[in-house]
């Protein structure tokens, strides 16, 4: 039987309807529950291939996808730009012709330069679904999979919970802005009111944060903007706080980094975490600067739950494999 979601893609969030994505959400669930009984899943992908080219590193996105479809009965194969035709300029169009020719799915990260324009590239030729593994605009798997963390602390009805994603101080290198503009753009749809802080030249792409007001309007949310950590904090439920550049700002790396240096105060430690509601959650995606970005003792601490994000991954990957693969 073919499903609505045979062969769809995934380049953000905004591309599925709530509906979908609660979908995808009980369909992680229901693989998350399956492994931890012990019940055997692995005939949904039963011989299917999912391809994974990664122009940069990763750690959570390549082996919860890999470790993902091994469960489910499959195979990934892992590429990158030197190990395929790519680096010699062989084009996305052929890339995704020929690869669709022998497998299942395709997941990819390109996160600086092009990368959204890209894999809109392959998607436009493909036959078969294409995920965004993280591009500089989306994270749209680490997204998911922050929501579906909060559900499982928070429960289903996340309305009136204040959702921050703010920035910090992390001084080593000019992180994309993806992850803070999937989380305004996908929280507010779930009924969450949304906090986003920076400092003024750490602003997200205009279009991005004007879709993200809209999303929050058709939701009858609040989304607000904020340059003071601390402020941002008050009556918090969930702190998201991670560093992004300030690319927006400046394309000059070594303006960038110094224009980081500027707000060495943006750091979560204890005494930020206290101004939030007591049962908050501390959010990270990592990898994280570990007290740099956020103490240590916030990071071990009984409010933080990063561990389980970086777990959701795998559940929430299985589910767009098996939702977009298998048909079902
Ligand atoms: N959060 C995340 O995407 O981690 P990796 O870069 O290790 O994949």
């Amino acid at each position: 039987m073919y499903s609505s979601f045979s062969n769809k893609h995934l380049i953000t969030t905004q591309d599925w309807t709530v509906e979908e994505i609660e979908k995808c959400l009980n369909t992680a669930k229901r693989l998350k529950e399956n492994r931890q009984l012990n019940i055997p899943h692995d005939h949904i992908l039963r011989s299917k291939t999912f391809f994974m080219l990664f122009f940069e590193e990763s750690t959570r996105t390549r082996n919860s996808f890999e470790a993902g479809i091994t469960q489910l009965g499959g195979h990934a194969i892992f590429l990158t730009p030197r190990a395929t035709q790519i680096d010699h300029g062989e084009t996305a169009k052929d890339t995704i012709k020929v690869l669709t020719r022998y497998g299942d799915g395709i997941g990819i990260r390109k996160t600086y330069g092009e990368g959204n324009r890209y894999m809109r590239e392959v998607a436009r030729y493909s036959e078969i679904p294409v995920i965004n593994m993280q591009c500089e605009d989306y994270h749209p798997t680490q997204a998911l999979a922050d929501l579906l963390t909060i559900k499982e602390k928070f429960g289903d009805n996340l309305r009136g919970k204040k959702f921050v994603i703010s920035w910090t101080y992390a001084p080593n290198y000019i992180r994309p802005l993806s992850m803070p503009q999937s989380l305004i753009l996908l929280m507010p749809r779930f009924g969450m009111d949304v906090t986003l802080a920076h400092p003024e030249e750490f602003s997200l792409k205009p279009e991005i944060v004007e879709q993200a007001k809209a999303n929050a309007r058709e939701a009858g949310v609040k989304f607000n903007i904020v340059s003071n950590m601390e402020e941002a904090f008050e009556d918090a439920h969930i702190v998201y706080a991670k560093s992004w550049g300030p690319i927006m700002h400046t394309k000059d790396k070594k303006e960038g980094l110094a224009l980081i240096e500027k707000y060495p105060d943006w750091m979560v430690d204890k005494r930020k975490m206290e101004i939030a509601l007591k049962e908050a959650i501390y959010m990270h995606c990592m990898p994280a600067d570990r007290d740099i970005e956020v103490t240590s003792e916030v990071l071990d601490g009984p409010q933080s739950v990063i561990y389980d994000e970086a777990e959701n991954r795998l559940h929430i990957n299985k589910a767009l494999m098996a939702l977009t693969m298998a048909h079902i």
